[in-house]
């Protein structure tokens, strides 16, 4: 949420600024703002609405900066979207400007102090109160030391933050702190960047620093220092990123959505990569969990939010078939303010896409103090997330910009499978057989994805025949039951339709009220293999919504003859083993509600009211 950059060297700081702010609009898009260095005065230009009409504000007039400047793209939580409410913010003397991310708890409570001496505010934002504790600081010190007054207010701050200054008396410095919200430094030749996160400086240096919890970093064109609260220095973590800029561009496609969607077989590849040997061997000593951690587990607790969620809720059907452990999967809003029970012989596993999102956060970090084993599925290297748990197993589906995840989403569900496979393999279970069986079919599945990637273009075609519907509803049994989940929840954010997922069984128990002539009802039919009963079930389900006059769209395996008289439009995907189908039959949804929101004309890389990364609670 909210996309920040700084910039220190020798480029035209605007240009470098604005083109990072490009890479980072997937974090917030209803604002956007820079401020740079100009003859020794900050200059802002702050624009409501998308990163084009900030982009169409400087092109107005000739604009010259010195090697430094911020930028920000906001997603708002205190104070509409307007061009006051963007950030950066000034103090009233325009000596220091800062931006933010996150929410200042207490700003309500610092305010009045502040009033007291003098300080006019003119938003409606918590970041203001910052400006103006910065610059009193500055002012009581009389040093223009921008580290420490940034150490002695970040002292004062209630909340998640990460903050990003610079000053007119400092012009080759930025200065930024971080506490539970994401910041990353990238270091180049003579010059440095931070930012949210690598995208915006990925097309300059791929080395970048992490930057720990409660830490203070100066940024100057050949130094960056890394200090505590207390301005000790701190240990620095560098790492080179193992992506390029090409990765975070469209190559070729209209949506990074699109093209998303289309690199999932690579993405599932990768995270299989190295991790599956040919002779069914698991290797994830990565883990960090020793064979002895997971042969004590007796209960296994995965929390997540949104997509993230649906992986976990479909790791239960497979963990606890293959592994026989008890295994619980809760939203990470919820678990931790309902007194969990917990202890060391608990692994609880969070999953999350960002590593960032603040309720997947604070869930682990109680997890942890309850003494329970912490492991961590995650896409981006470095994040808070993994660095705070025992353990990660990170997916290697390169960067995802379009806000909904899509390749991300099969990359945990292939996470998730090695960790319930590897455990069976650990623990010993008997049926070994069945174990090394699925391992060679999930060593198959990037082809699989591809051969429903082939065959997706009568799904496009359907979808954009419903652009009309105002409703459509989902149906589940098993693992398909998750599956119709994130179908439902795919189109809500990107369509802005109501959708809603229920699981097959429960249809008589209500739902089947909602049934009218002509409603779209996207049903997800479990594989034959092994669950017959099933199967034959969720065909019952389907006859009884058709014949209260249902418009019946059928997920099935090819070949699944039993659905073909009751399906009005049949979606085949490869026959597969159960447990596994989620990847195969995710696709044709995310193709589905994709298509049906570009039929409607919105943005699926940027949809309305949301943020790729969720770091507020
Ligand atoms: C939906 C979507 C969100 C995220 C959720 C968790 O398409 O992207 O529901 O899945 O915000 O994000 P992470 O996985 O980053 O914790």
């Amino acid at each position: 949420m909210c996309g920040i950059i700084g910039y220190v060297g020798p480029q035209p700081a605007l240009e470098v600024v604005v083109d990072g702010l490009a890479r980072l609009e997937y974090r917030g898009y209803d604002s956007a703002g820079v401020a740079v260095l100009n003859d020794n005065r900050l200059e802002t230009e702050k624009r409501a609405g998308k990163l084009a009409n900030l982009r169409g504000a400087l092109e107005q007039g000739p604009r010259t900066a010195d090697g430094i400047g911020i930028g920000h793209t906001r997603w708002a939580t205190h104070g509409a979207p307007t061009n006051t409410n963007a950030h950066p913010h000034l103090d009233n003397d325009e000596r220091v400007a800062v931006i933010h991310n996150g929410i200042i708890e207490n700003f309500a409570a610092l305010r009045p102090e502040l009033e007291e001496r003098g300080c006019k505010f003119v938003s409606e934002t918590d970041t203001e109160v910052t400006a103006h504790l910065l610059s009193q600081e500055l002012k009581d010190r009389g040093d223009n030391d921008l580290a420490a007054a940034m150490r002695a207010v970040c002292k004062r701050l209630e909340g998640a933050f990460t903050l990003v200054a610079m000053s007119v008396d400092n012009p080759d410095l930025v200065v930024a702190a971080r506490r539970n919200s994401p910041l990353v430094v990238g270091r180049g030749e003579g010059e440095n960047f931070l930012a949210s996160d690598v995208a915006a400086f990925i097309a300059h240096t791929r080395n970048a620093v992490e930057l720990g919890q409660d830490q203070v970093v100066e940024l100057r064109r050949d130094s960056v220092t890394i200090t505590d609260y207390e301005g000790l220095p701190a240990p620095v973590r560098e790492y080179h990123v193992d992506w390029d800029v090409s990765a975070a561009e469209k190559g070729g496609h209209d949506y990074f959505m699109l093209k998303e969607i289309v690199e999932q077989p690579r993405a599932v590849a990768d995270t299989l990569l190295g991790r599956v040997g040919i002779d069914g061997t698991l290797t994830l000593d990565e883990m960090r969990l020793s064979p002895s951690d997971l042969r004590d587990i007796e209960k296994i607790v995965i929390i997540a939010c949104g997509t993230s969620y649906h992986a976990g809720l479909i790791a239960k059907y497979a963990i606890e078939h293959w592994c026989r452990i008890p295994c619980e999967v809760e939203v990470a809003s919820e678990f931790r303010y309902r007194d969990p029970i917990l202890n060391r012989q608990t692994l609880v596993i969070g999953i999350s896409q960002s590593g960032e999102s603040m309720d997947t956060l604070m869930a682990t970090r109680y997890a942890r103090e309850q003494r329970a084993r912490v492991l961590a599925i995650c896409n981006v290297n470095g994040s808070t997330i993994p660095r705070e748990s025992d353990g990660v197993l990170y997916t290697h589906a390169g960067p995802e910009v379009g806000v909904a995840a899509t390749k991300t989403f099969l990359t945990q569900l292939a996470a998730c499978y090695l960790i319930g496979l590897y455990l069976a393999q650990v623990r010993n279970l008997k049926f070994g057989d069945e174990i090394n069986a699925i391992i060679a079919q999930l060593a198959r599945m990037p082809e699989q994805v591809e051969k429903v990637l082939d065959t997706v273009e009568p799904v496009r075609r359907l979808a954009r025949s419903l652009s009309n519907s105002t409703t459509v509803l989902f149906l589940g049994r098993h693992v398909g039951y998750p599956v119709a989940m994130e179908g439902a929840l795919k189109l809500k954010e990107l369509a802005y339709m109501h959708a809603e997922a229920f699981a097959a069984g429960e249809l008589k128990h209500g739902p089947i009220a909602l049934i009218e002539n002509g409603l779209p009802v996207v049903v997800v039919v479990p594989s034959r293999e092994g669950r017959g009963v099933l199967h034959d079930k969720i065909v019952s389900n389907i006859q009884e919504i058709r014949a209260r006059g249902a418009r019946t769209i059928v997920i099935a395996e090819e070949g699944d003859e039993a659905v073909l008289p009751f399906s009005d439009e049949l979606i085949e995907v490869p026959a597969v083993p159960t447990l596994l189908q989620p990847i195969v039959a995710t696709v044709p949804l995310q193709v589905f509600a994709c298509e049906l929101a570009l039929a409607k004309g919105n943005d699926v890389d940027q949809p309305r009211n949301l943020a790729k990364s969720v770091t507020v609670e």
